[in-house]
């Protein structure tokens, strides 16, 4: 069974200035692709005027961090009310950038997974090894920690609409993809994981997307493998020609491939 693809950008910090212009020409040249998810992930500073924006088009929004907290004294920090008070459906939870700048822990990724399923949010939960952890051949133990770490005391029923992003460190803005079948031994890995973790139903319909250096030559072949089901994509969502290419190679695949 294929699932229905689903093309995610992460903007990270950028663009740098006003992000007005670039959600609007999204909106123009993404409108008319129709058989693939699409969902856009601002800085919070673009996150209101990017709802406003795409109400009544296709494209859903999603932030890239909480707190987990829901209130209080914490200076700088944006809880998950806050984020589903200003319409934003999804959220990036433990993005590497995350781990290694900002000192985020599969304790801390857990609470975040925490905070944001009570607040009604649609997690992206990323995880992925590093160069290093893939040379010692340890990618599956990292990634099954970090799973059962982020996943710790989750129930199923809470868990609505979750997607997973394997994201190897080392492919993270490097131009360095994972080829399709090594991300696929890892994907594979994951949805085993989460039909031992809940059940196999579960497992077969959540969507796990991959992220790394994702480009318009590279997409279709990652698209390709039974457990890619899209692409969490940093660099390349943010050109309308690049995202929107990547976007058609799933659409094209959903159209012209899979019954
Ligand atoms: P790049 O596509 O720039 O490698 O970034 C991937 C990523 O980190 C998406 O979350």
């Amino acid at each position: 069974m294929k699932r229905r693809y689903c093309i995610a950008g992460n903007w990270k910090m950028n663009p740098p200035g006003a992000a007005g212009g670039l959600l609007l020409e999204m909106r123009e040249k993404l409108d008319e692709i129709t058989a693939v998810d699409l969902i856009i992930c601002p800085p919070f500073t673009a996150l209101d005027n990017a709802r406003q924006l795409f109400q009544n088009f296709r494209i859903t929004i999603g932030a890239q961090n909480l707190f987990w907290e829901d209130k209080g004294a914490y200076t700088g920090e944006i809880s998950a009310s806050m984020l589903s008070a200003i319409g934003v459906e999804y959220v990036i939870i433990g993005h590497s950038e995350r781990r290694q700048y900002f000192d985020d822990t599969d304790e801390t990724v857990n609470k975040r997974m925490k905070a944001a399923l009570k607040a009604g949010l649609k997690p992206i939960l990323c995880l992925g090894e590093t160069e290093s952890e893939r040379e010692d051949g340890i990618t599956f133990e990292v990634v099954r920690k970090q799973f059962r770490g982020a996943l710790e005391g989750i129930e199923i029923k809470e868990l609505k609409d979750f997607m997973i992003a394997y994201e190897p460190v080392w492919a993270i803005g490097t131009g360095k993809t994972a080829k399709p079948a090594d991300a696929q031994e890892v994907h594979e890995l994951l949805r085993k994981l989460l039909a031992e973790k809940y059940t196999f139903e579960f497992s077969e319909s959540t969507r796990i997307l991959y992220g790394g250096s994702v480009k318009p030559d590279n997409a279709e072949g990652l698209f390709r493998q039974p457990d890619i089901d899209g692409a969490l994509i940093g660099g390349a969502s943010l050109s309308t020609v690049s995202f929107r290419q990547i976007a058609e190679a799933a659409e094209f695949l959903t159209t012209n491939e899979h019954e």
